[in-house]
């Protein structure tokens, strides 16, 4: 069903926005780079190259582009995914990761908040 689908979508989108707020949001923004670079657009982006963020020596080495699967892995853990890495925080929710992801995916590009 279209509608129920929709309406699941919308729901992980939100409850997404709430996980990014609350414990993203110790560390990064969407529009700035903090204690993390910032995640607007991250989905899409070239790993380890925001706009003058200064990267581990490991993740500006990556030569990825962040699809929703590798930010799903990155959460997961990011050590196994980037030996060397210095964010050392995970979701140990697959349910988490999935909505953090569904909002960062449905993020407007344009800044805003
Ligand atoms: C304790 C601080 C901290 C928390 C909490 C944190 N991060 Fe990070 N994050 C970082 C740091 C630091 C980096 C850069 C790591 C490096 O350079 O190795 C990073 C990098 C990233 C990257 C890679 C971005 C890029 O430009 O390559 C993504 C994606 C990311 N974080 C998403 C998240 C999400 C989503 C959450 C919440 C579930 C989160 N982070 C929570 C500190 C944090």
């Amino acid at each position: 069903m279209f509608y129920a689908s929709a309406m699941v979508h919308a729901q992980s989108i939100s409850r997404g926005k709430q996980i990014v707020e609350s414990r993203c949001f110790a560390c990064h923004s969407l529009d700035s780079n903090r204690v993390g670079p910032a995640l607007r657009g991250v989905v899409g982006r070239a790993a380890g190259k925001a706009d003058g963020f200064e990267y581990s020596a490991a993740l500006a080495a990556a030569t990825n582009t962040w699809d929703l699967e590798r930010i799903k892995n990155w959460l997961t853990n990011p050590e196994l995914l980037v030996p060397g890495q210095r964010m050392n925080y995970q979701l140990d929710l697959k349910e988490d990761r999935d909505d953090v992801v569904a909002y960062l995916a449905n993020l407007d590009s344009t800044k805003e908040n």
